[in-house]
């Protein structure tokens, strides 16, 4: 792929660190070419007692919006302008517009999430959804599901009080919603439309959050794990028939959603995702 910069050429990049295995500049590249924008992506590996200063100068070099990610995505809120809703719900920030100087920062990970799960036929109102884990990535998910009226939440977490603590913050939040802390026994009888691991059990070979086996009546399962591309849990819902995704999807999707934040335009969408999946099979 060329790029040709000229000197209208606008700038977007990708905060982290470390930046190095980040896909984002490719696929972004990708969509800005597809769509005949005149920009350019790049990754800006920053250290975190840096991060002030880096997000000064997206404003002193006027860059039309970053994506931020691991370590920086809570850190980065006090030196914005203004961020939306959702964002502030979450407490963190993946992704920032530069309006004339005025940085606005928002979060695609939980709406690209919900996108990824239109493959499966799911959308979360009036749903009953297991939640395993309750780290960053799952208050992203949890707003997303919470504002499209799931009708219960279940939280299942190795540390109880973790996600009692998400529990507590969330549930006045959305009354539409329950939200449970709850053990997996005692959600094998339930009836549940989507089980979803956000967890990193997974991430090695063999080892799985779940034994699926164990629920009468699961009519989902989705991974946030995108490495490997098939974690056992989801080999597992392959054997026991039941539909799946992997974290392919919301991966994509949160690129997609930034994308069209920062240019009002609909994303190239399978031309991203094709370049994706060629970045993820090697
Ligand atoms: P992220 O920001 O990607 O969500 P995180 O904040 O580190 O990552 O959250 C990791 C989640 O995976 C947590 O819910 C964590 O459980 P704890 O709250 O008990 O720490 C869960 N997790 C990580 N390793 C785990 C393991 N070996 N077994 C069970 N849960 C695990």
């Amino acid at each position: 792929m060329t790029v040709s910069i000229t000197g209208k050429t606008k700038i977007f990049g990708l905060l982290g660190y470390p930046v190095s295995h980040t896909f984002s500049p490719p696929i972004q590249n990708v969509a800005f070419q597809a769509n005949k924008i005149d920009a350019a992506y790049l990754p800006f590996e920053v250290h975190p007692d840096n991060l002030k200063s880096a997000i000064e100068g997206i404003r002193s070099l006027q860059f039309a919006g970053v994506n931020v990610t691991i370590p920086h995505k809570i850190n980065v809120l006090p030196y914005l302008d203004e961020i939306t809703p959702t964002a502030a719900r979450i407490g963190a920030v993946n992704t920032i517009r530069n309006d004339r100087g005025k940085l606005l920062g928002t979060n695609t990970d939980g709406s690209g999430l919900l996108r990824s799960l239109s493959a499966l036929s799911f959308s979360p109102k009036d749903q009953t959804v297991v939640i395993l884990g309750a780290g960053g990535s799952t208050r992203s998910i949890l707003v997303a599901f919470a504002e499209k009226e799931a009708k219960r939440i279940f939280l299942v977490n190795r540390t109880w009080a973790n996600a009692q603590l998400l529990v507590e913050e969330y549930a006045p939040l959305y009354p539409e919603t329950e939200f449970k802390v709850e053990s997996l026994e005692n959600l094998f009888c339930q009836a549940i439309d989507l089980l979803l691991n956000t967890t990193s059990v997974g991430m090695k070979k063999g080892e799985s959050p779940v034994d699926l086996a164990k629920f009468e009546s699961l009519e989902r399962v989705a991974d946030i794990i995108y490495s490997p591309q098939q974690s056992s849990l989801l080999k597992q819902a392959e054997h026991l028939k039941i539909p799946y995704i992997n974290g392919t999807g919301m991966l994509l999707f949160q690129g997609i959603e930034a994308f069209e934040f920062w240019t009002s335009q609909p994303a190239p969408i399978s031309l991203m995702e094709q370049k994706l999946l060629k970045l993820l099979n090697g």
